[in-house]
């Protein structure tokens, strides 16, 4: 049977390590120059409702040197845009392609995206997960610490997609978490209850430096994500005081590092000093998508 990569809670601890050990061994042979084509003569088609940078380059690179393809497929330029079902688009492209990553609004377009395709889909953000990159998020704190079961997380800012994700690694890997948000901008109810089910260890706040007291690792995403655009200005002012800055760094300790996804907005949930600083290991972080999506990529589409 065919696996997806829609959500971390589909996923076992041990099943993910196996994708964090084939992700050094990816890392590694990139760096030396060894080929690794992996996916030789297969095709990813990348269906992109909404911008980006990272996920666009990494998808494709990472494909690249997998030695297959990839499509860059947007919805403005397809009839996924005009209002095609995404259960037809399912079964149309899984007669041309490999695997299937798509970046969009909902979930639910990506589960549906998955049970009427036959061949493995990705999630490369809902406006409920960001999936991919908590998991580069944790092998680059794998990388910097030699661990990341047994680190303490903080969450700083908007109950988002990102956070969604985060709560969600907290469920399967167990390790703990603080989560600060302001007042009404807490992370999904129905997210949070069924990762407390699982006994994820989790604290939930609206005070950044309670978050942050000892914490080993930082992080923090943008106030309005995509989508949200039209409420910049009133999430500017219901943030205030939710911003990493080195009031917050101090307060964890004092060889933490700090995460942000990506694209980060200096002066609002992160200060430029912050990110600039030696705590920070976000262009890592960015580097650490392409390869763990070469290796998500890779134990989904080898197969067949
Ligand atoms: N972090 C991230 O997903 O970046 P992009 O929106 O540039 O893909
Ligand atoms: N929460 C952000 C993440 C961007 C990578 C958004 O959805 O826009």
């Amino acid at each position: 049977m065919k696996s997806d990569f829609l959500c971390l809670s589909d996923w076992t601890a041990s099943e993910l390590d196996a994708i964090f050990t084939l992700t050094r061994e990816l890392k590694e042979k990139q760096k030396q120059g060894i080929a690794h084509p992996l996916l030789a003569g297969k095709t990813l088609g990348m269906i992109f409702e909404k911008s980006s940078t990272r996920t666009r380059i990494s998808f494709e690179v990472g494909m690249y040197q997998l030695g297959g393809h990839a499509l860059f497929l947007s919805s403005g330029t397809t009839q996924i845009g005009r209002g095609e079902p995404i259960k037809d688009t399912a079964r149309v492209m899984s007669r041309y392609v490999d695997g299937i990553m798509i970046r969009t609004y909902s979930q639910s377009d990506i589960s549906e995206l998955a049970e009427y395709a036959d061949i493995p889909v990705i999630n490369a953000l809902t406006d409920s997960y960001h999936p991919c990159q908590v998991m580069a998020d944790l092998f680059t704190v794998l990388e910097h610490k030699d661990s990341y079961a047994d680190q303490v997380y903080c969450w700083i800012g908007d109950g988002n997609n990102m956070a969604n994700s985060w709560i969600n690694a907290a469920a399967v890997f167990g390790f703990e978490l603080r989560v600060a948000t302001p007042r009404g901008y807490e992370a999904d109810s129905r997210i949070v209850e069924r990762a407390q089910q699982r006994g994820a260890k989790i604290l939930f706040t609206n005070d950044p430096l309670e978050a942050a007291a000892g914490a080993d690792v930082l992080n923090t995403d943008v106030w309005a994500s995509m989508g949200q655009e039209e409420e910049q200005a009133r999430r500017e002012a219901d943030f205030v005081g939710f911003q990493l800055n080195s009031e917050v760094v101090a307060a964890a300790k004092a060889d933490c590092l700090v995460l942000h996804c990506l694209p980060a907005h200096r002066g609002e949930e992160i200060s430029d000093e912050v990110i600039e600083g030696p705590n920070s290991v976000v262009f890592d972080e960015a580097e650490n998508r392409l390869h763990i999506q070469k290796a998500i990529m890779a134990t989904l589409m080898a197969k067949g």
